[in-house]
């Protein structure tokens, strides 16, 4: 269990200052300029051998992604364009830490621009958030008139930080298609290669990182790489905020030691599942995108990047849905299947055409309108939409039904079997959502 005194995000729950006095007092700022005296190889050294890995979702290391970005040049200039659009279904961690300690994040992006070189860093937030947009733009005033941050700042390393408002599509979230919105365009995912490292923004060097990879920057190079990485198993370390959310006794966000038991995270945080652990039938444990895991197999298993692909599942953004046996479980993942149609953008055909199909497929298996021989057709059909698609939304949608396939097969079976002895001729319900 994480310690108070070990704690990275010590306002998450907003109980204290958010403004840069309060941050201040909290340990932020404190002596920026000897870490930049360290210089810039140091940085990434120290960030590569914290173990710490993206938090927005892919888990890649963060000092070796920084670690591609070119030698400084001036027709080219570098860019940190920080991911803040957090739409993935269940995951609300980055708003905490935008709306609660801003300055935590601002310090991380001045580190990270010296640290690759870069004078101008992009904060893409996601459209729907006000409150946090609006504080986040009051810290970065705050730090400009402190001179913390600016063409002239007491640190010496000119860097400017700007706030860009995204209009709410989940698509923009993908690196790519961020980039493209930034620049004014539709948000589309790009053709990788060339990686933005190479050509992102503005067609120079950029990277892309998550709000909570960047925040607990900072820290890391204060307390130093040993003790972020005595956290968690290894290559795995750190600590992580977890979004538990569904049937638990307390949803909440939690920063904890990154490999910690699904048990332990839901006694300790959540006051345990609705019912006791006895009536938990599945997690889906890190947002929508990744595969549920049964009862049986998460319940003692370490929520990090390597255990739960163990599991064919994945840490993904550390949303940990709950799903307690009241669930319709097929329902749930019909849902899911919904989300990603609505959101694909639209490129690719495997993707444009698959997501519907996924969706309608699975919501006449809600309720039992199928075959059985059509359970290993849709399996197939998710195959052929994973890794065919220009970006990771295609993989996404197809992941949660496989999940359901590989689980909760029986499940299927028997609704379709109860379906065939009782037909019923009113139409498919909908799943709250518009009728297509
Ligand atoms: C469809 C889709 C949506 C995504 N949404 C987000 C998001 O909202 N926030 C985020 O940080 N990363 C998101 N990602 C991952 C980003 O593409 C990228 O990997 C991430 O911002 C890199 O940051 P990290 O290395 O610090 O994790 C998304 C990826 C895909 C495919
Ligand atoms: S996979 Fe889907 S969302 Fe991604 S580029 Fe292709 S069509 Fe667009």
């Amino acid at each position: 269990m994480l310690e108070d005194k070990d704690r990275i995000f010590k306002n998450l729950y907003g109980f204290g200052d958010w403004r840069l006095k309060g941050a201040i007092a909290r340990g932020a700022w404190d002596n920026t300029k000897k870490l930049i005296e360290k210089d810039r190889e140091w940085i990434i050294n120290e960030v590569k051998a914290s173990g710490l890995r993206g938090r927005g979702g892919a888990g890649f290391p963060t000092g070796l992604k920084w670690s591609f970005m070119p030698k400084a040049d001036p027709a080219r200039p570098s860019y940190l364009v920080v991911n803040a659009d957090e739409s993935e279904p269940g995951t609300c961690k980055d708003r905490e830490i935008m709306r609660n300690d801003p300055q935590l994040l601002i310090e991380g992006c001045f580190l990270a621009c010296f640290a690759m070189q870069a004078h101008t860093c992009y904060i893409y937030i996601r459209g729907e958030f006000v409150l946090e947009g609006w504080r986040l733009e009051a810290a970065i005033a705050e730090a400009y008139a402190a001179n913390l941050i600016g063409n002239d700042n007491i640190h010496g390393w000119p860097c400017d930080i700007y706030l860009h408002h995204g209009a709410g599509a989940y698509i923009c979230g993908e690196e790519t298609a961020l980039l493209e919105s930034l620049e004014g365009k539709k948000g589309m995912p790009r053709l990788k290669p060339p990686f933005p490292a190479n050509m992102g923004l503005y067609g120079s060097p950029t990277t892309v990182n998550n709000v909570e990879s960047i925040a607990v920057v900072p820290d890391i190079l204060r307390r130093g790489a040993k003790w972020f990485s005595s956290f968690g198993a290894k290559n795995n370390s750190g600590t992580k905020i977890f979004c538990i959310s569904g049937h638990v006794n307390r949803p909440c966000n939690v920063e904890e030691v990154m490999s910690i038991s699904f048990r332990e995270l839901i006694e300790r945080h959540c006051g345990g599942v609705r019912g006791g652990f006895d009536n938990l039938l599945a997690v889906i444990p890190g947002g929508s995108s990744v595969p549920l895991v049964p009862a049986h197999e998460i319940i003692d298993a370490a929520m990090d990047f390597d255990s739960l692909r163990e599991l064919k599942s994945g840490l993904g953004t550390a949303a940990v849905i709950v799903m307690d046996k009241s669930t319709d479980i097929v329902r749930a993942i019909a849902r899911i299947s919904y989300f990603y149609k609505h959101e694909s953008c639209g490129q690719c055909t495997p993707c444009r055409e698959g997501t519907g199909w996924l969706w309608r497929v699975v919501s006449r298996m809600a309720e039992g309108r199928a075959h059985k021989r059509e359970i290993d057709m849709l399996l197939e059909v998710t195959t052929q939409i994973e890794g065919h698609t220009i970006c990771a939304l295609g993989d996404a949608a197809a992941w949660p039904v496989q999940g359901l396939i590989r689980h909760f097969r029986p499940e299927i079976e028997r609704r379709i079997d109860q379906y065939a002895a009782n037909p019923r001729p009113e139409p498919i319900k909908d799943l709250g959502v518009a009728a297509e």
